[in-house]
């Protein structure tokens, strides 16, 4: 058992406590409320977590890329690939997956049917389709439920393809639960209801209705027909999730720890964690301070600017002076992209390293051929 403070900095840190308390609360929601739980495994990318979520009753898990279906489909018999299965590498990897293993896709154009019916047929395995519409996010999704219902139609017609469900992604609504949550929520619950009935009439009645996020988790059941919801971020949480409102600050579960390497320039100390350990995202949907990340221990302090390897943080909100050699956690902006750029994540409970494990589902997975 080591200590926390004997590991090379920066590395991230995960805190076993908290990761189990997110696991349990979203799994015991999913149950007070009769909704699927199908989370998205971008998060985390680690087989070990997914095992921990299917063991919690989540009754399969989503993915975006094909890597993550393929690495996933070692721990789980029943996956959901979220994302266009366009282009004959990506479409052909989807359906050769392992034999055994429930593969749905979520798509929104014919030519995505095409190619991945072009695919299943030559691996002769059913694939499952969501019809993916756009309920005001304007990523991807068919925004006309006539040309939803098209689609649908078209998938039917190309066995072993089977129509399954309609998808969306409530990415759009970044507000923490309260009030103007509340009408985005149902504004889209409108949405929702309106295409299934759609559907329905059409002949076409979805079995799954796929929807959710993690700042909209907690009010999935509120949302008209959704069957099957897909947080991922709600695992480790972030600083944005905080900020938003949809998480508190206890809930964060994932933090890079970091050592301060200088404080020769007044009012600032610089960490070993630049861009490439916490990434450069932005805050979005807050008018939080900005930044890149702030301390776990002292929210205020936040990582103000990087270069690849330093993180300056501003101390202009604090009393607090770090000497050298101290080390700080960080609460990345948002932690998806952060578990991206490690290989291995350290799991700790209190200051105490437990466990570490791979994060086997990073990177695309694929050989060039030269
Ligand atoms: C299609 C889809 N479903 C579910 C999720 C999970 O949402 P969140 O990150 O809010 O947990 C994402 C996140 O990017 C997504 O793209």
């Amino acid at each position: 058992m080591h200590p926390l403070s004997e590991l090379e900095t920066p590395v991230p840190v995960v805190d076993l406590d908290r990761l189990g308390r997110n696991l349990d609360r979203a799994a015991a929601y999913a149950t007070q409320h009769s909704l699927a739980l199908r989370p998205h495994i971008k998060t985390h990318k680690a087989p070990r977590i997914a095992r921990e979520q299917l063991s919690r009753g989540a009754v399969g898990l989503t993915c975006a890329t094909a890597f993550e279906a393929e690495v996933m489909s070692d721990v789980c018999r029943d996956l959901l690939v979220a994302f266009p299965p366009v282009g004959s590498a990506r479409a052909g990897r989807i359906a050769a997956l392992p034999d055994g293993v429930n593969v749905t896709v979520a798509l929104d154009s014919i030519e995505s049917v095409e190619m991945i019916a072009g695919a299943a047929r030559k691996t002769d395995r059913r694939v499952g389709v969501y019809v993916e519409l756009d309920l005001g996010m304007h990523r991807v999704g068919v925004p006309v439920v006539d040309d939803a219902i098209a689609i649908a139609r078209e998938v039917r017609s190309r066995p072993p393809l089977e129509f399954t469900g309609i998808a969306f992604y409530p990415g759009h609504i970044r507000e923490g639960v309260g009030s103007p949550q509340s009408a985005k929520l149902e504004t889209l619950s409108k949405s929702v209801g309106e295409v299934v009935d759609a559907f329905d009439r059409a002949g076409l009645r979805p079995t799954v209705v796929s929807g959710g996020s993690t700042p909209t988790l907690w009010n999935t059941h509120e949302i008209r027909g959704v069957t099957e919801f897909r947080p991922g971020t709600y695992v480790y949480n972030d600083r944005t999730t905080a900020e938003i409102g949809a998480c508190g600050w206890d809930d964060c579960a994932f933090t890079v720890l970091a050592t301060v390497v200088s404080t020769a320039v007044p009012n600032q100390a610089v960490i070993d964690a630049g861009s490439k350990a916490l990434g450069r995202e932005p805050m979005r949907g807050t008018d939080a301070s900005g930044g890149f990340g702030a301390l776990l221990d002292r929210p205020e302090v936040v990582v103000a600017s990087m270069s690849e390897e330093h993180g300056i943080l501003d101390l202009s909100k604090t009393e607090w002076r770090p000497s050298v050699g101290e080390r700080v956690r960080v609460v990345p902006n948002h932690v998806c992209v952060v578990v991206h750029l490690n290989d291995v994540v350290v799991g700790a409970r209190g200051d105490v390293v437990e466990t570490t494990w791979p994060v086997a589902a990073r990177g695309r997975g694929y050989s060039i051929a030269v």
